[in-house]
């Protein structure tokens, strides 16, 4: 049987961790805060937001929110996120993707000061990760790492197939997983592919892999065919399907997880894997922030 790799239990570990850094900071008289902005009603943004404010509160750090109609224009959320940067309290905002389309996303998130920028989506921030000398860690992809290191998984020389090139997960693990392990806290010294919709032989390219991300977004992609024996396999997804429930969906991950798990070493549920350590890695930056801000 698989390690499950439990998202849930580490990130609540790393919470703990975090906890006490915060009481530490407060006792110097410095509270980390982090401004979160939502613009219109997607029911899965406004899930994701509510998680982030209340695990804010769990720790102690200062929580302000700015929840904007769907119809609200450029210049007002410009001018919200240039009130965030102004604020002292504040050292870290987080503006939830994706926005409503008749926003710039980009122009918001060059917006944001990369002192800031706790999502680690600002250039300069990206760039930073590309050479190996982070300022913050994009927060799922060091997630993913944490739960792969934390566990004790050895990844030096390893083979590790990305399915998704997104500028949120898959790129900038990516560059994380081939940077050398020079204590950064994020290189894993693999050898890394990455395959996405144009890929050809994607199956026999993921079949390859020791470890195996999926980050696509399309539920249940990754059958067990296309997964080695004893692979490490770690699902980024967070589908939502149809279900005869109360709610009227499911959650389900990248990755067809009864037929994989049992040819897997190591896997992550979906819910309960990944997802909780994004949010453990967002605070994580938050209480970084802080402390670099009073450095
Ligand atoms: N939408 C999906 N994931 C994320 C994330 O990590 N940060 C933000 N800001 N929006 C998202």
């Amino acid at each position: 049987m698989p390690t499950i790799l439990d998202g849930k239990k580490l990130s609540q570990t790393i919470l703990d961790e975090l906890s006490a850094e915060v009481s530490a900071l407060k006792s110097q008289g410095i509270q980390p805060g982090l401004a979160v902005i939502l613009v219109g009603d997607d029911p899965a943004s406004k899930v994701y937001v509510g998680s982030k404010q209340k695990t804010c509160e769990k720790i102690g750090i200062l929580s302000k929110s700015s929840i904007l109609p769907a119809a609200t224009s450029q210049a007002e959320l410009l001018s919200v996120v240039q009130q965030y940067n102004d604020d002292p309290q504040i050292h870290g905002i987080l503006c939830q993707l994706p926005l409503p389309h008749h926003l710039d996303e980009s122009e918001v998130i060059n917006a944001i000061a990369p002192q800031k920028d706790v999502d680690c989506f600002h250039p300069d921030n990206v760039g930073r990760v590309l050479i190996g000398a982070p300022r913050f860690l994009p927060c799922t992809p060091h997630g993913v790492v944490q739960l792969i290191k934390r566990t004790g998984i050895e990844t030096t020389g390893k083979h590790a197939v990305i399915v998704g090139r997104s500028d949120i997960v898959g790129k900038p693990l990516a560059a994380m997983m081939l940077q050398k392990d020079s204590g950064s806290n994020m290189g894993c010294n693999s050898t890394v592919t990455i395959c996405h919709s144009a890929t050809r032989n994607l199956e026999e390219v993921c079949a390859q892999a020791d470890i195996l991300v999926a980050a696509i977004g399309k539920p249940e992609f990754i059958k067990a065919h296309m997964v080695k024996e004893g692979a490490v396999v770690i699902d980024v997804g967070i589908n939502r399907i149809d279900a005869d429930n109360s709610k009227g969906y499911r959650l389900v991950g990248d990755v067809a997880y009864d037929e994989v798990a049992p040819k897997s070493s190591a896997i992550t549920p979906v819910p309960g894997g990944v997802g909780p350590m994004t949010i453990a890695m967002l605070m994580y930056n938050t209480v970084k922030s802080a402390k670099l801000a009073h450095a």
